[in-house]
C-alpha cells in the first residue's frame, strides 16, 4: 500500500558529486544546492565531512555549508564518518548529520577503514554528542543488496546491522544498494527481514541504477510501506570505493512516477529539471534521467 506522501532525500550534491574526478568549483556546488532548494526538495544532503585524503571532492565542505541559502523547512544534512567529522560539521552550522556503515565487512574496511563493530562504536560516540546537541542523525547501511568485494549479502546481515544502527539512536535507516545490483525480488526479501527489526516508518531506500533497476526497486519498497526515498538530480552519483557502480535513481524520474501515482512530494518538477540541466552543463555530461531526456509530452 502506497503512502499518501513520500519524503525525497536529494543526495545529488553529496553522492552525485563525490565521485567526480575533477574538482568542482565551490560556487557551482552552492548554486546547485540553492536550485534544489528552489525546487522544493525537503532534504538536501549537502556535503561530507570526510577525510580530504579519502575523498578530495568533498574537501570544501565548510565553504559549501557557509555559502548555501538555508531555506526554512528544508534540512541540509551532511555525512560524518567519525567524531572529528561530526565536530567539524557542527562547527560549520550543520543541523543534521548522517553516519554511514555497511552490511559487508570488506566494504566497511575499504570505505571507512574499520570493521562493522568498530563503526557502530564510532557512531554511538557521535550519537551521544548529537543527542546532547539536539542534532538528528540518519544512518546509512551500504551494500544491502550486494557488495563489490563480498558479492551476495544475506538479508539477515542487513537486518542485524540496521538494528544496531537504529538501537544506537539513528532516527532513520537508509538502506543502500550501493552498486545497483538488486532487483525487486531481492529488495522484497531484504526489506522483509529488516522490517522485523526496524519499524518501516524509520526506513528509507537508496538505490543506485547500475542495472537499470533503481526505479523498480524503489517502487517495491514503496509498496511495502517505505515512505522515504533517496535520489539524485540527473541520476548523478557513485561511491569512490565501489568502482563500476553508476549513479543514484534520478530524482526527476522518481518525482514523475510519484506524481503519476498521486503521491505528494512537494517538489516542482520544472525547477528540478532546471537544476539538473544546470549541473549537467557545468559537468559537461549527459543527464541520466529519462524524464529529463524525454521530449514527448502527454
Ligand atoms: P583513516 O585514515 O582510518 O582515519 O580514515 P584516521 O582516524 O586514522 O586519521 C587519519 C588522518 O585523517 C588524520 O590526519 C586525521 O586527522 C584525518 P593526519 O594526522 O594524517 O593529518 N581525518 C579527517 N580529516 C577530516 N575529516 C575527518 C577526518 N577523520 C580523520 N572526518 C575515515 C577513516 C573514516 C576518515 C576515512 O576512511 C574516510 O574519510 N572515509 C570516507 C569515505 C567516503 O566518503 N565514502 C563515500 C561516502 S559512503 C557512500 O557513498 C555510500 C552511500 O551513498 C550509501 C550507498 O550508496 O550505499 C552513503
Ligand atoms: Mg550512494
Amino acid at each position: 500500500s502506497l503512502r499518501a506522501r513520500v519524503k525525497i532525500v536529494e543526495v545529488g550534491p553529496r553522492d552525485g558529486l563525490q565521485n567526480e574526478k575533477n574538482i568542482i568549483p565551490t560556487p557551482m556546488k552552492i548554486k546547485l544546492i540553492d536550485m534544489l532548494s528552489e525546487a522544493g526538495l525537503p532534504v538536501i544532503e549537502a556535503t561530507s565531512f570526510v577525510s580530504p585524503k579519502w575523498v578530495p571532492q568533498m574537501a570544501d565542505h565548510a565553504e559549501v555549508m557557509k555559502g548555501i541559502q538555508k531555506f526554512p523547512g528544508i534540512s541540509y544534512p551532511v555525512l560524518t564518518p567519525n567524531f572529528k567529522g561530526f565536530q567539524a560539521a557542527v562547527a560549520s552550522g550543520a543541523k543534521e548529520v548522517a553516519v554511514f556503515g555497511a552490511a559487508s565487512e570488506l566494504f566497511s574496511k575499504r570505505n571507512i577503514n574499520c570493521s562493522i563493530d568498530e563503526s557502530v562504536r564510532r557512531f554511538d560516540e557521535i550519537l551521544k554528542a548529537a543527542r546532547a546537541a539536539s542534532i538528528p542523525v540518519r544512518g546509512y547501511v551500504s551494500c544491502v543488496l550486494g557488495c563489490p568485494y563480498e558479492g551476495k549479502i544475506s538479508p539477515a546481515k542487513v537486518a542485524e546491522v540496521a538494528k544496531k544502527m537504529y538501537s544506537v539512536g539513528c532516527y532513520e535507516i537508509s538502506l543502500g544498494d550501493t552498486i545497483g545490483v538488486g532487483t525487486p525480488g531481492t529488495m522484497k526479501d531484504m526489506l522483509s527481514a529488516v522490517m522485523h527489526e526496524v519499524p518501516v516508518a524509520a526506513l528509507a531506500v537508496h538505490c543506485h541504477d547500475t542495472y537499470g533497476q533503481a526505479l523498480a526497486n524503489t517502487l517495491m519498497a514503496l509498496q511495502m510501506g517505505v515512505s522515504v526515498v533517496d535520489s539524485s538530480v540527473a541520476g548523478l552519483g557513485g561511491c569512490p570505493y565501489a568502482h563500476g557502480a553508476s549513479g543514484n535513481l534520478a530524482t526527476e524520474d522518481l518525482v514523475y512516477m510519484l506524481a503519476g501515482l498521486g503521491v505528494h512530494t512537494g517538489v516542482n518538477l520544472q525547477k528540478l529539471l532546471e537544476a539538473g540541466a544546470f549541473i549537467c552543463q557545468a559537468l559537461n555530461r549527459r543527464t541520466s534521467s529519462k524524464v529529463a531526456q524525454a521530449t514527448c509530452k502527454l
